[in-house]
């Protein structure tokens, strides 16, 4: 069965590009047919997967601003029959349409939100969209955020969680501020893939976010925050 995840967040630099990379890299390793779309003209996930070397195990990429057809579309022809996973990167700016287009049949949405006050007001504006717009009921557990870039122990982290629980949104993960994914990106590979132990901490932060993606809707959230808490410190 396909799984389709969207990462989401208009605002630019938050993060969608590099954990949309790093999480096809993640199920590509663990052998699963696994398809990187780009909707984003920039084409940032698109020159990652180029830089990828033959080696490792293949991602299928999709660059779908390349497409004029509409987006329904050029999603169902695109898609090989065979894909397990589906990991959508996305653009900053996405109209209404756009925005509808992306989540339909969306199984995960993440949203990467950095630790700033202008992020977390735009962060605000996407998961009101999301909720509104797009119609998707916080309980059937589709949403999560993803706080990224965190130094912790820092004022504005602190702003960042607590406006988190107030929305009552799942926190799938929280990921340090760290050159480990700057270097990994150079090189067309994900964190899981390297093998120097100073990403040891990076992989132990994504076991509570691969492990909400494959919860289903009544899912019990215990596993995550356990793993969550034991990452942040
Ligand atoms: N956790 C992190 N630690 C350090 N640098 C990061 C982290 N997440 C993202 N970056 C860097 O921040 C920049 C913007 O991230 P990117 O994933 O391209 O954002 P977006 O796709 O939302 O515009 C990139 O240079 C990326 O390497
Ligand atoms: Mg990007």
């Amino acid at each position: 069965m396909v799984r389709k995840i969207v990462v989401l967040n208009p605002k630019g630099g938050s993060g969608k590009t590099t954990i949309a990379t790093n999480l096809a890299a993640y199920y590509a390793s663990l052998g699963q047919y696994t398809v990187l779309m780009d909707y984003d003209s920039q084409g940032s996930s698109t020159r990652w997967l180029s830089k990828r070397p033959d080696e490792l195990p293949e991602i299928h990429g999709v660059a779908t601003y390349k497409s004029h057809a509409g987006m329904t579309r050029s999603f169902a022809m695109r898609m090989p029959v065979e894909a397990e996973r589906v990991v959508v990167d996305s653009s900053a700016a996405l109209s209404k349409h756009e925005l509808l287009e992306l989540t339909r049949g969306a199984d995960k949405i993440l949203i990467p939100v950095l630790p700033s006050d202008i992020d977390i007001h735009a962060a605000t504006r996407v998961i009101a969209d999301l909720l509104l717009t797009a119609k998707i009921s916080r309980r059937d557990n589709r949403i999560a955020v993803v706080a990224n870039r965190v130094k912790p122990n820092t004022l504005v982290f602190r702003a960042l969680m607590k406006f988190l629980n107030s929305l009552d949104i799942p926190v799938a993960a929280v990921l340090r501020d760290t050159q480990n994914y700057i270097r990994s990106a150079a090189k067309g590979v994900g964190i899981h893939e390297m093998t120097e132990k100073r990403v040891a901490k990076d992989v132990g932060q994504w076991i509570p976010l691969v492990t909400w993606l494959e919860s289903d809707g009544s899912f019990n959230s215990e596993i995550v925050e356990r793993t969550l808490i034991a990452s942040i410190r």
